[in-house]
């Protein structure tokens, strides 16, 4: 059995940012392939049965391939100067909690298939939609949106997956594996502070905020920094700069919500360029899906105002504001999240404001999540963090919920290591 500390040392030099700290893993990179490959290969070395689907999800089957199998994964790709956890904890736990389960003859015991699923591009980072590869597989993207997809090169997602073998032709709802799904459950690195002050390293998810994302742009004229006199331009970086200013006191009006501009775009981008637009990408989140398109209105009515007070006469800054995508508020199988909470009766229960695989699954098959603390808080940012005992019991959690998800109680000779009768434990305040 290999633990899931020394898994995770097996990758921690690859992806590294080379701009800063951190990790750059996009979607559908050479880094990611050779994340993928290294997933492939530890699981074929664990005797999985492993497959790369038409839309680029790899599956690892610990059992024979068929109906109502228990699914558990996360993904590989990070965000620009990212983690070292969000994504390989879930991918890394769930090789070392199929180890757990062999070891104890688990396995051998199950009553229902088995895998595990990598998800490709699950933050959008590089064509814009996240959780691609889960969307395609359920249909909530369909294929022809998605081919079209460019990264920052202009590169297509079509192009990109011919680039890994893969046949555009072949991308889109995949019926046939996604009826294979009885139950999805995935580990994740918790991405707040809602353990911390706890005693305990693993939580149980039952809701995700209502998130999206949007493309803000603002066009002027372009013109020379030098000759053009201040009154005479039609500046977008202007009128841009001054919403991203607006939205932290247009947000604290909604209870919850919460705002950001985390990637801007100025074109063409020279120093001594007046420019001729601007691309801003607004990601805004609340639990309540109405306040989020309420948070969108105001935003939007404010960037309209100062659009056009970034003008001149006829040198108008025009906008567009376009959604690039929507995740509704989801909850968590309640069934399922129910039982997970009499298996760790210990685990407070936790909605999270970020955004996963298991969210887009929801759905369409019960699906759950589990959280491991977090000692930092911070996420999406080189300083997440995740201590190695943490990480173990996280495995411990996980082997212990597929064990009784696939019917298998009890490690032969042994109680369940997590195992308790009471109902879950209490709602943390705050989000994750
Ligand atoms: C992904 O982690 C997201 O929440 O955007
Ligand atoms: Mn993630
Ligand atoms: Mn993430």
């Amino acid at each position: 059995m290999t633990d899931v500390v020394s898994l995770l040392a097996q990758i921690e030099d690859t992806g590294r940012d080379p701009r800063g700290p951190g990790y750059l893993r996009p979607g559908f990179s050479r880094v990611e392939r050779e994340l993928r490959d290294w997933f492939v290969a530890e699981a074929e070395s664990r005797g999985l049965d492993v497959e790369v689907d038409q839309n680029g999800i790899t599956w690892a089957w610990a059992t024979p391939p068929g109906a109502d199998a228990v699914v558990t994964g996360s993904h590989l790709d990070s965000v620009p100067g990212g983690g070292e956890f969000d994504g390989p904890l879930g991918v890394a736990s769930a090789l070392a909690a199929i180890d757990e389960l062999r070891d104890s003859g688990r396995l051998a015991r199950a009553r229902r298939p088995l895998a595990i699923a990598v998800f490709p591009e699950e933050e959008g980072s590089r064509f814009g939609l996240s959780c691609l590869g889960s969307r395609l597989l359920t249909g909530a993207v369909g294929p022809k949106r998605a081919l079209g997809l460019t990264d920052d090169r202009g590169d297509t997602f079509a192009e990109v997956l011919a680039d890994h073998g893969l046949d555009p032709a072949r991308v889109g709802r995949d019926e046939e594996r996604l009826g294979r799904i009885g139950s999805f459950l995935e580990l994740h690195v918790e991405q707040g502070v809602g353990l911390i002050d706890t005693d305990q390293p693993v939580a149980i998810g039952s809701s995700i905020l209502g998130h999206g994302r949007w493309n803000v742009r603002f066009e002027g004229q372009g013109n020379h920094a030098g000759t053009t006199p201040m009154t005479r331009r039609a500046d977008p970086v202007v009128a841009a700069a001054r919403i991203v200013g607006d939205i932290p006191t247009i947000v604290s009006r909604f209870d919850g919500a919460v705002a950001t501009v985390g990637r801007t775009r100025v074109h063409p981008g020279g120093t001594n360029v007046i420019a001729s637009a601007v691309d801003l990408w607004l990601d805004i989140r609340h639990p309540d899906d109405e306040v989020v398109q309420d948070v969108l209105e105001e935003i939007a009515a404010r960037a309209r105002d100062r659009a056009s007070g970034a003008g001149y006469r006829n040198q108008e800054v025009s906008l567009t504001v376009d959604q690039e995508s929507y995740s509704p508020t989801t909850h968590f199988h309640g069934e399922l999240t129910r039982r997970l909470s009499s298996l760790l009766p210990q685990a407070p229960l936790q909605s999270t404001g970020a955004g996963h695989d298991a969210g887009i699954l929801a759905a369409h098959v019960p699906s759950a999540m589990l959280f491991v603390r977090n000692p930092t808080g911070v996420s999406h940012a080189p300083e997440e963090a995740c201590e190695d005992d943490d990480a173990r019991a996280g495995v411990r959690a996980l082997a212990d919920a597929l064990a009784m998800e696939l019917g298998v109680e009890e490690p032969a000779g042994e109680e369940a290591g997590a195992g308790g009768t009471e109902a879950g434990g209490p709602e943390v305040e705050g989000r994750r």
